[in-house]
């Protein structure tokens, strides 16, 4: 494993993704986005057809699943099958469904396993893993784990900027579906014992990512 794991949590919106990245690239560590990988699953799905509602059909597909990741932050890639898909699966339609993907139990497992390959894979000093049950499930044992939260204003202000092709109001209706979706399988709205609270609704972007960089230094 890596020298130094820093687990990441939070909830659609945080910032998390973008500031676990930033902060990645500034200490020189590697970045696992494990999100993506749900959402490159539920791209994948939604690619070949597959009913998302139907368990089985899902961890079908699971078993098989070509899934590569750039760890190096400044090569961040999303591929399934050797094609690239890092813009589609930000996709609205993608966000729509993941959730869906993401609540199979087997589904979880096997996805777990693979991150955890992948943490075990990469070279040292350190690896930033965001997620939504990495603080407590994949890396609970981490040096470092931190809970990134906002208000719900502010992911959602965040989410609208992101995604310009609809209305305040979807974005407003697709995180908070998603939220509780999501938080029926796993809690990332409070911080396990031990997780360190990181709220950014009052602090932009460079304070986050600074604040995210003095919390693994203060802990490692
Ligand atoms: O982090 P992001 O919002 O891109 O994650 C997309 C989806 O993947 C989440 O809404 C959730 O359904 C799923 N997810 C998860 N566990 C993780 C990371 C993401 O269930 N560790």
């Amino acid at each position: 494993m890596s020298d130094i794991v820093v687990a990441v949590d939070g909830p659609a919106g945080s910032g998390k993704s973008s500031v676990s990245k930033e902060a990645a690239r500034r200490l020189g560590y590697a970045y696992l986005d494990t999100g993506a990988a749900y959402r490159a699953l539920a791209w994948h799905c939604l690619d070949e057809g597959v009913d998302v509602e139907n368990p089985d059909a899902v961890l079908e597909r699971v078993r098989a699943f070509d899934y590569a990741t750039g760890m190096d932050p400044d090569r961040y890639y999303v591929r399934v099958g050797g094609e690239d898909i890092t813009p589609d699966i930000r996709e609205p339609r993608v966000s729509a469904v993941v959730s869906a993907v993401a609540r199979v139990p087997e589904v979880r497992q096997s996805l777990n396993a693979m991150f955890r390959r992948l943490m075990d894979e990469h070279p040292a000093p350190g690896v930033i893993v965001e997620g939504r049950d990495i603080t407590t499930i994949v890396a609970p044992d981490a040096p470092v784990r931190i809970l990134l939260t906002a208000s719900e204003e502010a992911r959602i202000a965040r989410r609208s900027a992101e995604v310009s092709a609809q209305t305040t109001e979807a974005t407003a209706q697709q995180l908070a579906s998603r939220d509780r979706q999501d938080s029926r399988v796993v809690d990332f709205m409070t911080a396990a014992p031990g997780v360190i609270p990181l709220d950014s609704t009052d602090i932009d972007f460079e304070q986050t990512v600074q604040a995210l960089i003095d919390t693994v230094r203060s802990g490692i």
